[in-house]
């Protein structure tokens, strides 16, 4: 009796409901069974549509991603797909549930641009309309639309659908993207009234600083759409934006800008100063929407209303977040609500000088005659903070509801440990990811900027790959990317390349045209993302190639480089201790490595075979420049260390020498980070791929400032743009530069996933994983889950007894390779739950007594001794004068407490020895 099967199918990532932005959907199935090692020897796909069913059938284990295997869809044909799984031990599975696909792709484009044709405010957006006439027997209705800004349409006054700021951020003018909406049901037989709000958004929004802010596109938003109406007899007729729609700026939206916020009068609802719509060609015909749309994915009540010194009344949400807020309020008409949001409070008040020439203020102004509901629409705010003046009467916290807004992505990953200060930076990473995907992967989310930096996502890519499926998100991105890219391979800092930054390459920013694909196809199995951006990948290491000199070091260029590092002053962020040529040069030989890999994935040996040869240079100029005779590196910081490792570039025999200096730099600093954007990802890497993991996890678990775990002590509920965004009294950095909401120092969660954890992708797709747990000092359980297109992958540990326990899950259809710790060789398992017990690693003793004149980074390697320290010198000192103390000493194998305190007051060193010798 075969064991049951059971098989789900998951359509192409981007798509939400049924209907799919592509006419080749990719296919993926997971399979549950409970038979060991189950793998698929084959499959059938069966598509039945109009015309009836057709079945193909696939050979071997393929079963993510698989590519589309009939004929392409017509546009709005629907149909269903089911699948069934082979293998030998268990023979067919029955089929899936049937899923629902239908094609949201038309051709070519009909409809005019349309847009309100006077002079006009900014950013005061426009309502149009349009009488649409529905004959008897509508089979079905779809709206494609896209606008130059943000738009929703309506039908009687009812939304189309619960989308918010659509159609989203792209390279405007050359890819405009057109969502696809069913408006079947709305449109029973009789006359309708379409009408669509369309609002400045991004597109005729002003960006740049310091005084250069501009319009990059257009100052007015215009709109373009085809409503297809499909009748039962096979008619089809067109609805399309032209001159015959009318337009009003007269509607209740005054003013509405993603920066400064929304400004609503309510009185306003019929308004009049309606003037025929003026319409213009489109040029580019639209292409499908591909990144999945922007929702409200959750709502959240204030926990707390503050009365601040200056009398405001503040509601705190609990979780800084990205969004807007919802009021439901009864009063006279008239009366205007003024919403101000912020992400902290500083001295009580909110805290507003971050968000720059952002004003984020949302107005409401009551039509009267009864409660009134309003959210903002066209706007979005970063706050955790809201601030609400002119409220009519007794302010009920249950009328305010923060509406929790990004781009809507399966969520795939999680992380727990026993570490309560861990875990909630792993949720601030989690919420950080959300308030920053918001249709475009952006820096932060609240001041004015929200741009789509590169550097910020070439770092987070990884880690944004486990938490949510953002495979068609940032492919969509991708393509802007390449849109963006000089004629000559220059990658800009932004995309959309709003600053115009496009000539100016920097390394680290530019990599994200290689190693964003590059991460989709490792996690992903996203191969045609990886095909479709390889002229790009291979273009920007082709400039970089062309920045370097005969030597082949990239020198003297501008660089961000290892941008934020902690010592930097706050007013000269790119002022870091690793060198930035030596950064920029190892970059150029990750991503000429990268290129090299990705074109043997794609069959394309010369250009494998050219870049890697380019890589080997590379490396070899960068080893002959940057390393002294002794193994060390020229430019002696944490950074450069991690770079040498995590990137490949230093040879075997003096990897463990540069491992060994790496840890010491870090004892040394008293295990308080010294990285910025470049060496941060890669420092928990290097230190255990070369023996230190005891080193990382201390570096991981410290919380003094500046550390991961610091902004959780000082109640951080998302990752903070600097180390320090508050210091430790509570005030804000001063650095003009300082959110709350920043993903890219995050990217730390990918080491909790891959090795705290122990769960790694070996192969495309993680149809196979590596799990190699690190049973870290100070932890008594970590484990991560996965959801793979094949199903939950799942490594953790806790702590029994004497020994670590070790929990494998594989799903059907995969493998993994475990390393249990103790053990000589890794085990290669098939699906199913394994575990084993293995005998814990044994703790080094350690020193047994203490003194002024034991090595700093014993004392520091000791919690005990180390607190005993801290509480000596707090006593004495004062907190203040205990945390500067403790921050500049180097807690290095040679010198003492005694030897490196001989400027302190007296009684100090006595104090301390006191406290030791207690110990
Ligand atoms: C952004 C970044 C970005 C950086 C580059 C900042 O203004 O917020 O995160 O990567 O500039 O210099």
């Amino acid at each position: 009796m075969p064991t049951a099967t059971s098989v789900s199918v998951l359509l192409e990532s981007g798509t939400f409901g049924e209907i799919v932005m592509t006419r080749t959907p990719r296919l993926s199935w997971a399979t549950a069974t409970d038979a060991a090692d189950w793998e698929q020897d084959g499959a059938e796909v069966e598509w039945d549509s109009t015309g009836g069913a057709l079945i193909r059938e696939l050979a071997g284990p393929s079963a993510a991603a698989v590519a589309w295997p009939f004929s392409p869809l017509a546009t709005g044909q629907r149909g269903t797909v089911r699948v069934r799984v082979h293998a030998k031990a268990t023979g067919w599975s029955p089929w899936s549930e049937p899923v629902p696909v239908r094609c949201g792709v038309t051709d070519g484009w009909s409809a005019a641009w349309i847009a309100h044709p006077g002079a006009r405010a900014e950013q005061c957006p426009v309502r149009l309309r349009q009488a649409v006439s529905v004959r008897p027997k509508l089979r079905s209705a779809l709206l494609y639309a896209t606008a130059h800004g943000v738009y929703q349409a309506s039908v009687d006054g009812i939304p189309v659908d619960d989308e918010r700021m659509k159609p989203g951020w792209t390279h405007y003018g050359d890819r405009d993207t057109y969502a696809c909406t069913d408006v079947t049901a709305l449109l029973t037989e009789g006359t309708h009234a379409v009408a669509v709000d369309l609002a400045a958004g991004w597109y005729a929004e002003k960006f740049g600083f310091n005084g250069l802010e501009r319009y990059i596109y257009g100052s007015q938003p215009a709109f373009s759409a085809v409503l297809r109406l499909e009748y039962k007899d096979g008619t089809v007729e067109e609805v399309v934006t032209d001159g015959t729609w009318d337009v009003t700026d007269e509607g209740p939206i005054l003013s509405s800008g993603i920066y400064a916020g929304e400004q609503v009068d309510a009185r306003r609802r019929e308004p009049g100063g309606w003037v025929p719509a003026a319409a213009s060609p489109v040029t580019h015909v639209p292409v499908p929407r591909t990144s999945p749309p922007v929702r409200v994915t959750e709502e959240l009540s204030p926990v707390e209303v503050i009365r601040t010194p200056g009398g405001a009344t503040v509601l705190d949400f609990g979780q800084n977040l990205v969004g807007r807020l919802r009021i439901s309020v009864d009063g006279p008409a008239g009366t205007t609500v003024t919403l101000r949001h912020a992400e902290v409070l500083e001295h009580g008040e909110l805290a507003l000088r971050p968000l720059r020439r952002a004003t984020a203020i949302d107005r409401y102004t009551l039509a009267g005659g009864g409660p009134e509901t309003w959210e903002p629409q066209f706007t979005f705010h970063g706050f955790r903070y809201a601030q609400v003046d002119g409220w009519p009467g007794e302010l009920d916290p249950a009328d305010v509801t923060a509406l929790v807004i990004h781009s809507d992505m399966r969520r795939t990953g999680a992380f727990e440990s026993s570490h309560g200060l861990l875990d909630r930076l792993h949720e601030n990473v989690v919420w950080s990811m959300r308030g920053n995907f918001l249709s475009i992967p952006t820096d932060c989310p609240q001041r004015d900027e929200r741009l789509g930096w590169t550097g910020d996502i070439q770092v987070f890519a990884p880690t944004a790959s486990f938490l949510h499926d953002s495979d068609a998100f940032l492919s969509s991105w991708l393509e802007d990317l390449a849109l963006d890219q000089t004629s000559d391979g220059s990658v800009p800092f932004v995309v959309p390349d709003v600053l115009e930054s496009a000539a100016i390459g920097t390394a680290a920013w530019g990599d994200a045209s290689t190693l964003v694909p590059w991460t989709l196809y490792q996690r992903f199995g996203d191969l045609d993302t990886l095909a479709r951006q390889f002229p790009s990948m291979r273009r920007w290491v082709d400039w970089m190639a062309s920045r370097t000199g005969e030597n082949l070091l990239w020198e003297d260029d501008f660089q961000f480089a290892d941008w934020l590092d902690p010592t930097a002053p706050p007013d000269r962020p790119a002022d870091a201790k690793a060198d930035k040529d030596l950064v920029a040069t190892a970059h150029l030989f990750r991503s000429a490595d990268v290129v090299a890999q990705a074109a043997g994935v794609l069959g394309d040996d010369a250009a494998a075979q050219h870049y890697g040869d380019l890589a080997a240079r590379v490396r070899e100029a960068w080893l002959r420049q940057y390393v002294t005779a002794s193994g060390r590196l020229m430019s002696d910081a944490q950074t450069a260390y991690a770079v040498a490792i995590g990137f490949g570039i230093v040879d075997d025999e003096r990897r463990d020498a540069m491992g060994a200096r790496l840890a010491e730099l870090v004892e040394r600093a008293g295990y308080r980070i010294s990285t910025g954007f470049v060496g941060t990802p890669l420092i928990a890497d290097a230190l255990t791929d070369t023996g230190h993991a005891d080193v990382a996890g201390r570096l991981l678990l410290n919380d003094e400032n500046p550390s991961w775990l610091y902004p959780v002590t000082m109640g951080a509920t998302t990752i903070w743009e600097r180390w320090d965004s508050m210091l430790e009294d509570g005030s804000v950095n001063p650095g003009e530069m300082t959110s709350f909401n920043h993903y890219a120092l995050g990217a730390i969660a990918d080491f909790l996933h891959r090795r705290v954890a122990g769960l790694a992708p070996a192969a495309p797709g993680y149809r196979e994983v590596e799990v190699r747990p690190l049973a870290l000092d100070g932890l008594d359980r970590a484990r991560a889950t996965f959801e793979s297109a094949y199903g939950t992958h799942e490594a953790g540990w806790e702590r029994v007894g004497e020994g670590v326990r070790l929990r494998v899950v594989v799903p059907p259809n995969t493998r993994a390779t475990v390393h249990v710790p103790g053990a000589d060789a890794p085990v290669t398992v098939g699906s199913g739950t394994h575990e084993w017990v293995a005998p814990a690693t044994v703790r080094t003793g350690g020193t047994a007594s203490f003194s002024v004149d034991t090595p700093l980074v014993e004392i520091r390697r000791s919690d005990v001794a180390y607190g005993a320290v801290r509480e000596a010198l707090i006593a004495m000192l004062g907190r203040e004068g205990a945390s500067d103390l403790l921050r500049t000493l180097e807690w290095g194998p040679r010198g003492t407490f005694r030897m490196q305190a001989l400027l302190l007051p007296p009684g100090v060193v006595d104090a301390v020895d006191r406290a030791l010798a207690a110990v």
